[in-house]
């Protein structure tokens, strides 16, 4: 599949945001397409454009107004879609909920590991009329070589950061209980988001390069002395947003230099 606008020595990275991150400014945008997929439709048209000298394409989980949630997004069509139009490595924002004692509001986590508590979304392309049964490898979900890249961007802009991580991937909408949050922390989760699965076991069955780059907007349920409100996630957010921007900034063009 070739590209729609990256150069032939760079490779299209797709940036795929979540709450806080709709679109991207400081993106040139070079145009929209809307993708057909055979799983439905993705959750809005792609955007493409340049970050720096980079060819990306951005696309909004939640659609553009946000008006998807969590457990009714498209992770197939838009997974499909992005690999569709030639992006080979796919940066993940998410804004996620605190459990580890470091990550409170307003850190970054680029997470190593993930734990599925998802149920009852649409999660692989490895069904229907197959002529072989297929078992991917997951036991390292995120790319390595592209976190590596996220966390010296985190460090060269001196943003509190966490450079590992298990993300506890919920079904939502609603936030978690503290029993529940509990029940993560013993399970090993250090953050906890609605968003992080499927996508990623997606991203591998087609052999995309993904990373997660994670905003704690949050102290998860129980894990501090107040309830959970909007007003402090819309803090943490504006806090925090700008930091990621700057990384994204920052690594897609290491991102899309080579190969991962
Ligand atoms: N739990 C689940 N998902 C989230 C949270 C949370 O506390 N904060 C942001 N997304």
């Amino acid at each position: 599949m070739t590209t729609d606008n990256a150069a032939p020595d760079r490779t299209l990275v797709g940036i795929i945001g979540g709450t806080g991150l709709t679109a991207l400014n400081g993106l040139e945008s070079t145009g929209e397409r809307i993708v057909e997929t055979p799983w439905g439709e993705p959750s809005a048209p792609l955007v493409f454009g340049q970050l720096g000298d980079q060819p990306v394409v951005f696309l909004a989980r939640h659609g553009h107004p946000h008006r998807i949630p969590p457990h009714q997004v498209n992770y197939r069509a838009n997974l499909w879609a992005l690999n569709h139009v030639g992006a080979k490595v796919i940066v993940g924002v998410n804004a996620v909920g605190g459990i580890h004692g470091d990550m409170g509001p307003a850190h970054i986590v680029i997470p190593d590991q993930i734990i599925d508590y998802t149920w009852g979304r649409g999660h692989t392309f490895w069904e229907g009329d197959l002529d072989a049964v297929t078992h991917i490898d997951f036991s390292f979900p995120y790319t390595e070589s592209a976190r590596r890249i996220l966390i010296e961007s985190a460090q060269a802009l001196a943003l509190s950061h966490s450079d590992f991580g298990v993300y506890g991937a919920t079904q939502g909408p609603r936030l978690e209980t503290a029993a529940e949050v509990a029940r993560l922390e013993r399970d090993g989760c250090d953050i906890v988001g609605m968003t992080g699965m499927p996508e990623a076991a997606l991203a591998a069955e087609l052999q995309l390069d993904y990373v997660c780059l994670g905003l704690v907007v949050n102290w998860a349920a129980g894990k501090s002395d107040h309830i959970i409100t909007m007003a402090e996630i819309e803090a943490a957010i504006d806090q925090g947003m700008a930091g990621v921007k700057a990384m994204l900034e920052r690594s897609v063009s290491f991102l899309g230099a080579s190969p991962q």
